[in-house]
């Protein structure tokens, strides 16, 4: 180890340069649009299930708040762009809003307004030299498709595919790099399986899985509708962008280091392996682990839905990039099954997961400042599917607001750090870097009380003005120098 250390400073050192990220590494920022767009029922808007959860049950968000207004997006698009344009950033991440584009979900009934919104947007974008990278979905399903049992519900994926299809006929022309969803972990577990976001359909250990395997199979969809249909005329790319933690075992000891991989493997796994994999199918320690549990549970077949070989082979390969979502990292070891079982994802994982007291903390608990989780994480997808194209579609910090962010700037340095040594040194092929987010904004279920922007919005003044914190500054300077300011003597290899 000593050794290695030594060789690669000399390396570095004798070079009297910095590492530089390559030429063609593309530097952007994300939003979503339940979170910024506001205008929940402007011209023709149709309810989705974070509008209809919000307005029903406002316990549901921390703070009672929702996503009416948001960061009024909806009418300041333009003002966005010209914070983008500050940046400096090559493309955004947005997302489109399903219902505002389809207000019931079915491809009957497309409202004009919204694709006006879109397309002013992407045309302001453009001009500027700004890429748009397009989200399908970023959980904001049209109720009227929750009320027929939304994701669980096979059906789904095809009323998926009618939208992706408007979404191509209308953008596509303009648009060159699709997300078909974004985090399915987050989608089913923590929308179908008990958890905290909407709809909040609590059949934990059932509903995820079914949602799951309609994700997949949704996903295969469209990748296969861009890819016979549109790729020969539109030329982009289209992919998926899946979230984990990383998972560093506790310890040495062989049960620690297991568990970290059943957790990387069910987490990011359940939806990598069956797209990116060889084989395909979901990871093998994953079906074997739910059939176990089941089994213990006296379910007579796996709660696992399965894949048949033809589902196995139709969603093998169905994409052009994995997109990762990225923030902290975890310290995972063995935990003995519990005599009785009760049924849900989290149980079938049952992993133990600390955090390190001496981690650096953030406003959210979720997040510690923990950098070389990120480059231990691109290293496994590396190894586990055979180096794919990979986009980090999302890091961020959340802190309560300051202005000026010395919390977010110390995070973003030091994970942005580790992903040079991922791509540099590690050959990792990383082709993409995005700050979770280009403003403050409507964090879900806990409302507006963490920020994640790199611009502050004031949700107290009807205008909704945004005033840049520090990070912007460092961003900038980042994308313009393409150079992460570090000693040399820091460069080590994993
Ligand atoms: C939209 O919702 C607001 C409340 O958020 C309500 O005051 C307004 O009347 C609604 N507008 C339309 C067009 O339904
Ligand atoms: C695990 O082993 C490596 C070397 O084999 C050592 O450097 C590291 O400190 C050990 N980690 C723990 C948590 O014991
Ligand atoms: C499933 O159970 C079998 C038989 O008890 C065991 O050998 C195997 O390790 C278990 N697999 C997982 C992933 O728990
Ligand atoms: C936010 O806007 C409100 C209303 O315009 C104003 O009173 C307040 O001072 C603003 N807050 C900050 C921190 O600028």
């Amino acid at each position: 180890m000593q050794m290695r250390f030594l060789f690669f400073t000399f390396i570095y050192s004798s070079c009297a340069q910095q590492l530089l990220f390559p030429n063609d590494f593309k530097f952007g920022v994300a939003t979503s649009s339940y979170q910024i767009e506001g205008g929940w029922n402007a011209s023709g808007k149709g309810e989705n299930i974070w509008d209809h959860m919000t307005h029903n049950n406002p316990k549901s968000i921390q703070d009672k708040s929702n996503g009416d207004i948001a960061c009024d997006s909806y009418h300041l698009w333009k003002t966005d762009v010209q914070l983008l344009k500050n940046l400096g950033v090559h493309f955004y991440r947005f997302s489109l809003s399903w219902s505002r584009l389809l207000p019931n979900g079915l491809n009957n009934r497309i409202n004009y307004d919204g694709v006006h919104y879109y397309n002013n947007l992407i045309d302001e974008l453009l001009k500027y030299n700004i890429e748009p990278v397009v989200t399908l979905y970023h959980w904001d399903l049209p109720q009227g498709i929750q009320n027929i049992g939304g994701w669980p519900n096979i059906a789904t994926a095809d009323y998926f595919m009618d939208y992706a299809k408007v979404a191509f006929d209308l953008f596509g022309d303009r648009v060159k790099t699709w997300i078909t969803f974004n985090e399915p972990i987050e989608i089913c577990v923590s929308g179908y399986g008990g958890g905290d976001k909407a709809p909040r359909i609590i059949y934990p250990g059932i509903s995820d899985y079914l949602c799951g395997k309609t994700i997949l199979i949704a996903h295969a969809k469209v990748y296969h509708l861009y890819n016979n249909y549109y790729r020969a005329k539109q030329r982009g790319k289209i992919g998926i962008t899946i979230d984990t933690a990383w998972n560093e075992p506790n310890d040495n000891t062989t049960l620690s280091k297991e568990a970290s991989e059943l957790s990387l493997q069910m987490q990011f796994g359940w939806w990598a392996h069956p797209i990116f994999s060889k084989n395909g199918d979901y990871p093998n320690v994953m079906k074997e682990r739910i059939a176990n549990i089941s089994k213990l549970q006296n379910f007579k077949t796996s709660r696992l839905p399965n894949l048949i070989n033809h589902e196995i082979n139709y969603i093998k390969g169905t994409a052009d990039f994995v997109g990762v979502n990225h923030y902290s990292t975890v310290l995972t070891s063995y935990q003995p099954l519990p005599k009785t079982i009760p049924v849900s994802f989290y149980n079938d994982l049952c992993v133990k997961s600390e955090v390190d007291p001496k981690w650096k903390p953030s406003a959210a608990t979720w997040v510690k400042d923990v950098p070389w989780g990120l480059r231990k994480l691109l290293n496994w997808i590396k190894n586990e599917y055979s180096n794919p194209v990979t986009y980090v579609t999302e890091n961020g910090y959340p802190d309560l607001g300051e202005l000026n962010d010395v919390g977010r700037i110390n995070y973003l340095q030091g994970y942005l750090k580790e992903l040079l040594l991922a791509v540099v040194v590690d050959k990792c092929n990383v082709a993409a870097y995005t700050v979770w987010s280009l403003l403050d904004n409507m964090e879900w279920a806990e409302g507006y009380k963490l920020k994640f922007g790199l611009y502050n919005v004031n949700f107290s003044d009807p205008t909704r003005k945004r005033t840049a914190k520090s990070s912007v500054e460092f961003y900038k300077n980042i994308i313009k120098s393409r150079m992460i300011p570090f000693d040399n003597a820091e460069v080590y290899i994993l």
